[in-house]
C-alpha cells in the first residue's frame, strides 16, 4: 500500500534535522525525503564525506540513503520540495531571544516563524506542517496564523512532533526510541505521521496527544532531566563536606525502581543546547501565567547548574591562587571541551564557564578535546590565555593543575604513571565527570579530586 506521505521536506539541517531524516529516509527508502538549510555551507558539508557534526553511526546512515532517497539542498532550491511536500518538518533552532520581549528567558521563534511564511509562501494543495523544534507551549498557534496567509485552496494540518534524541546517542535513540509523540487536532494527519515511525517503531511506542500536551510534554521532559542533574549535583557538594561518596549515594537510590537509575550523574554541571533554553522557555511561560512559585522552583535548577561549574572552577583555583586570588602564571590543562563525550556540540558546554571563571583571573588554559575544533574553542572562550593542544599529553605539560570537563571514554584510560613528570610538583586533578583512574592517579603519587568523593576531599 502507498504511505499516505510520500513526500517531506524537512527544513533546518542541524543536530536534529539532519540525523532524523537520515534515519526517516534509510528506514523508508520509498519516501523521498528533502533536507533544506539557508546555511549553504551546512549543505555543502552534508552533501561530502566531512559530515558537518559528529554522531556515532550518522556517516553510515546517510551514506546508505544520500543519492537514493535523501537529499540536501539550499533554500533556493528547497522551494519546489516544499511545494511537492505532503508533510514539511520545521527543525530550526529556537534559541533564547536576547532581545525584546522576554529576553534572556523566552524562545526565540523568528527562525520557526521565517519557516512558516517560507511554507505559506510555497506550499500547494493541502500540506502536514510538523514542529520538530522544540516550542513553547501553544506556538502552534502563531504558526497557524502566519499559514492563514498561504494562497487560496492551500490548505494545512499542523501536528507537534518534539524530538529526544540526545547527542552522542542520536542515531540509536532514533532508531529505538523510548517514545515518539504526536500531538494533533485530527486524527488522519496523527495517522498519517505515525504510519511513518511504525515502521520501525513498535506500535504502543507512538504516542499521540492534544498539540498543546505535545508541545508541553517535550519542554517538561528536558525540565525534568536537568532537574535530575541538579538534583545530584547539589547532594554531590554535601558529599564532600561530609565524606560521603556521590556514586555510591546515586547507584544506592536507583536501586529503588521509583526513581530508577538513569541520569544520576554528577558532573560539573549540564550543558548542551537544550536543556537551560528549555528550562528558561518553562520558567517565562509559567511568569507569563502568573505561577511565579512555579517558575522560581524550575529556576533553581538552572542557578544550581551555575553554582555548580562555578564552584568546580573555584575548587580548581584554590591551591594555586596568589594571596590576593590571582592564577597569573599558572597554566590549567582542559580535558574535554564539548558538553558530552561522543559530540563535536559546544553550545552551552560547562567548559566555558568553568574557563571563562578561570581566565577572568589570570590563568593559562591549555584545552585538550577528541572532536572540538580550535575556532570551536576560539569562538566561545578567546584565543587569549588560551591554547588548544592536539593531545592530552601536550596539555598537561607544565600544568598547575588538571581539570577534567567532559566524559571522553579515553580519559578514563589515561597513563598517570608516565604523565605525572609532565606535570608541575604538586598539580591537583580535579574530575568534573568521575572518571579518572583513581588508583593510577594514587599510584602515580598524584592528588585526585573528583566531584562529589568525599573522601578524596577529607584526606
Ligand atoms: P541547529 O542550530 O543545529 O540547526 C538548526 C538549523 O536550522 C541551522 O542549520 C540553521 O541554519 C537552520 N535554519 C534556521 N532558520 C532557517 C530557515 N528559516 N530556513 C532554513 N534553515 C534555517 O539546531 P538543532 O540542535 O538541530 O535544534 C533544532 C531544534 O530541535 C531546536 O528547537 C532544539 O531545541 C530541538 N532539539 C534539539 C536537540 C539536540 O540534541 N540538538 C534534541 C531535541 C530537540
Ligand atoms: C537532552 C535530552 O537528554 C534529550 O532527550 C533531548 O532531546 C535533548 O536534550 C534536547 O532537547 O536537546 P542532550 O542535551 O543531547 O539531550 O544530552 P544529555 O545526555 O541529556 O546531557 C545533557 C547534559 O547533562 C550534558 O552536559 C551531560 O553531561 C549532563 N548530564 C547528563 C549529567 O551531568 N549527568 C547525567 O547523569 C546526565
Amino acid at each position: 500500500m502507498k504511505p499516505l506521505v510520500n513526500k517531506i521536506v524537512c527544513i533546518g539541517a542541524g543536530y536534529v534535522g539532519g540525523p532524523t531524516m537520515a534515519v526517516i529516509a534509510d528506514r523508508c527508502p520509498d519516501i523521498d525525503v528533502t533536507v533544506l538549510d539557508l546555511n549553504e555551507v551546512r549543505i555543502a558539508a552534508w552533501n561530502s564525506e566531512e559530515l558537518p557534526i559528529y554522531e556515532p553511526g550518522l556517516a553510515a546512515v546517510v551514506s546508505r540513503a544520500r543519492g537514493r532517497n535523501l537529499r540536501f539542498v539550499g533554500q533556493t532550491e528547497g522551494a519546489a520540495h516544499v511545494a511537492a511536500a505532503d508533510a514539511v518538518f520545521i527543525s530550526v533552532n529556537t534559541p533564547t531571544k536576547t532581545d525584546g520581549e522576554g529576553a534572556g528567558k523566552a524562545s526565540d521563534l523568528r527562525y520557526v516563524e521565517s519557516c512558516a511564511r517560507f511554507i505559506a509562501a510555497h506550499a500547494k494543495g493541502h500540506t502536514i506542517v510538523i514542529e520538530k523544534s522544540t516550542m513553547p507551549v501553544r506556538a502552534a498557534d502563531r504558526i497557524k496564523s502566519i499559514l492563514a496567509s498561504a494562497g487560496l485552496g492551500v490548505t494545512f494540518d499542523i501536528l507537534s512532533n518534539p524530538e529526544f534524541l540526545a547527542e552522542g546517542t542520536a542515531i540509536r535513540d532514533l532508531e529505538q526510541p523510548d517514545r515518539v509523540l504526536i500531538g494533533g487536532e485530527r486524527p488522519e494527519p496523527i495517522a498519517a505521521l505515525a504510519e511513518i515511525y511504525r515502521r520501525w517503531v513498535p506500535a504502543e511506542r507512538v504516542l499521540s496527544t492534544d498539540l498543546w500536551s505535545a508541545e508541553l510534554s517535550k519542554l517538561v521532559a528536558n525540565a525534568f532531566l536537568a532537574q535530575r542533574v541538579s538534583s545530584i549535583n547539589s547532594i554531590s557538594a554535601l558529599c564532600e563536606v561530609t565524606g560521603a561518596d556521590i556514586e555510591e549515594v546515586a547507584s544506592v537510590i536507583g536501586t529503588d525502581s521509583r526513581i530508577g537509575p538513569k541520569f544520576l550523574r554528577a558532573s560539573v554541571g549540564f550543558g548542551g543546547s537544550c536543556f537551560q533554553k528549555d528550562l528558561l522557555s518553562l520558567i517565562y511561560i509559567s511568569e507569563s501565567y502568573g505561577l511565579t512559585e512555579v517558575a522560581a522552583y524550575w529556576q533553581q535548577v538552572v542557578d544550581l547548574n551555575q553554582w555548580q561549574k562555578h564552584r568546580f572552577a573555584d575548587q580548581i583555583a584554590a591551591p594555586i591562587a596568589t594571596a590576593e586570588g590571582s592564577l597569573r602564571g599558572r597554566r590549567i590543562a582542559i580535558l574535554g571541551f564539548a558538553f558530552k563525550k561522543d559530540t563535536n556540540d559546544v553550545r552551552e558546554t560547562p567548559a566555558i564557564d568553568v574557563c571563562r571563571r578561570l581566565l577572568a583571573r589570570g590563568a593559562t588554559l591549555a584545552v585538550h578535546d577528541y572532536k572540538v575544533t580550535p575556532d570551536s574553542v576560539a569562538s566561545e572562550i578567546g584565543t587569549q590565555g588560551v591554547e588548544v593542544a592536539a593531545t592530552p599529553e601536550a596539555a598537561l605539560a607544565g600544568a598547575d593543575g588538571v581539570a577534567v570537563l567532559t566524559e571522553w571514554s579515553a580519559y578514563a584510560k589515561l597513563d598517570w604513571a608516565r604523565l605525572a613528570g609532565m606535570l608541575k610538583a604538586g598539580a591537583v586533578i580535579y574530575d568534573g565527570r568521575n572518571i579518572v583512574d583513581a588508583e593510577a592517579v594514587r599510584r602515580a603519587g598524584l592528588t585526585l579530586r573528583s566531584i562529589g568523593k568525599g573522601g578524596q576531599f577529607n584526606t
